[in-house]
């Protein structure tokens, strides 16, 4: 193989045979293809694109790189969730104990936050003592006992993605179809679930804000996946605003816990519910989405989903007291409340600029080692089309210090569009896509 010829047909719009990606990954994990040939390819992907069959075969070099889990000794079906991120994303929490409560296996490996958006790593890191290092026997272990495991990605698991990813954020080509589709699904694939269902968000604070580049993302997604073996199903939810009221991490858990016990608020109720159903659809377990529909509610109702988030946060050293006791987790010292500059109704939320502003407040991270503060959050009291009144508060920010307040209630409250008229939200469940789409 000679790099040179690789990156130059790329560049010039050819299609690479899956044997030259695989040659392409092996040699740049042993030294023969270099970080800046690398970069140079990866510039070239984001230029040209791929088909799905380059895809496919990237995902799986990628995947090849390192570990691959097999979980086929759980004895329910195992599916996972995926979402591409957002503000106030704490889907994961809500749904992971959910679908186990009905019988479903759920191995969920998730990240820390990316960028502007959250990640459920860091939210995990609220509950105390809980730990989201798990090897494959503890977590195949775990998914028998009580069919649901939270955990970080093992340094093991698709290696070629770290080092790929890394070169990515340095030079401006994250935000690639293929690259991002190899680089969620060789992870996927590497942790060993039977399907996937991708929660792929648009709106303003996605990273696939338009429509049309966030249904390329899902169909990509599932057309991969099922080439690569696995079931998988896509949904078009909407991040045209924060999900829920709270963004943060102690606050998340909080808002988590709260749609556990009384299924509110009402729009991360909706969207986990969905997302639900087509786990249990697509793990096989039910005849039609009505009685999956059912026997999730029921698994609420009963109280059978927060116990098993009792008992998943056990299982993982965490104190299970929280779910009773919110105040078992750190608790920011101060607040502040951010007030409406004028009247009218709320039209428009730049979520991205909001999530930004969180990392200010220390949310999320800069740089990859810096220090985040888990009690620090924004509380957001209005939804897009409520009436606001000048001087009103719209929203609570809060954390362990005041430094960044000013900065942060000027970029959220200049992140809210207030006008005369009245405008609606984006469709919360857009469509799914399972092959076809299928406008929901
Ligand atoms: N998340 C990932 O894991 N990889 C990407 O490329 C984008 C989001």
């Amino acid at each position: 193989m000679i790099p040179y010829q690789l990156i130059a047909k790329k560049r010039d719009g050819g299609e690479l045979t899956a044997a030259e990606i695989e040659q392409l990954i092996a040699a740049y994990l042993t030294g023969g293809f270099t970080d800046e040939q690398m970069a140079a390819f990866l510039m070239a992907v984001f230029l040209q694109g791929m088909t799905t069959a380059e895809t496919a075969a990237l995902t799986r070099s990628m995947t090849a790189s390192g570990d691959v889990w097999d979980l086929s000794s759980v004895p329910q079906p195992t599916i996972d969730k995926h979402s591409t991120g957002g503000v106030g994303d704490k889907v994961s929490l809500v749904l992971a104990p959910w679908v186990a409560a009905c019988g479903v296996a759920v191995p969920m490996m998730s990240g820390r936050g990316l960028g502007h958006t959250g990640g459920t790593l860091d939210k995990l890191a609220a509950i105390p003592g809980f730990s989201t290092s798990l090897t494959k026997k503890r977590t195949i272990s775990q998914l028998k006992k009580i069919g649901v495991a939270m955990l970080a990605a093992t340094e093991n698991i698709a290696p070629a993605d770290r080092r790929m990813y890394a070169l990515r954020d340095a030079t401006g080509t994250v935000e690639s179809v293929p690259l991002i589709t190899a680089s969620i699904l060789s992870k996927k694939i590497a942790e060993g679930a039977d399907g996937f269902v991708f929660d792929v968000k648009y709106g303003s604070g996605a990273f696939m804000p338009e429509i049309r580049r966030a249904k390329a993302l899902a169909e990509s997604l599932v057309k991969t996946a099922i080439k690569s073996g696995k079931k998988a199903v896509a949904l078009l939810t909407a991040m045209d605003q924060p999900t829920g009221c709270a963004a943060g991490n102690v606050c998340e858990v909080r808002e988590a816990i709260d749609c556990l016990r009384l299924k509110k608020p009402e729009d991360l109720y909706q969207i986990t519910k969905t997302l639900a159903v087509e786990m249990l659809m697509l793990a096989g377990s039910f005849r039609s989405r009505t009685a999956a529909a059912a026997q999730l509610e029921q698994a609420i109702d009963s109280g059978a989903a927060l116990e098993k988030f009792r008992r998943l946060i056990q299982a993982q050293g965490g104190d299970p007291r929280v779910v009773d006791n919110p105040e078992l987790s750190p608790q920011a010292a101060h607040h502040n409340e951010i007030k409406a500059p004028r009247s009218g109704y709320l039209q428009k939320i730049d979520t991205r600029r909001i999530g930004w502003a969180l990392v200010e407040l220390g949310v999320g991270r800069k740089k990859p080692d810096d220090d985040i503060d888990i009690s620090a959050g924004l509380l957001l009291s209005k939804k897009i089309g409520d009436r606001v009144a000048e001087g009103e508060s719209v929203g609570t920010i809060m954390g362990r210090s005041r430094r960044t307040f000013a900065l942060v209630a000027r970029e959220v409250a200049a992140s809210l569009s207030i006008g005369a008229t009245r405008t609606r939200p984006q469709k919360l469940i857009h469509s799914r896509f399972d092959g076809r789409w299928i406008p929901l």
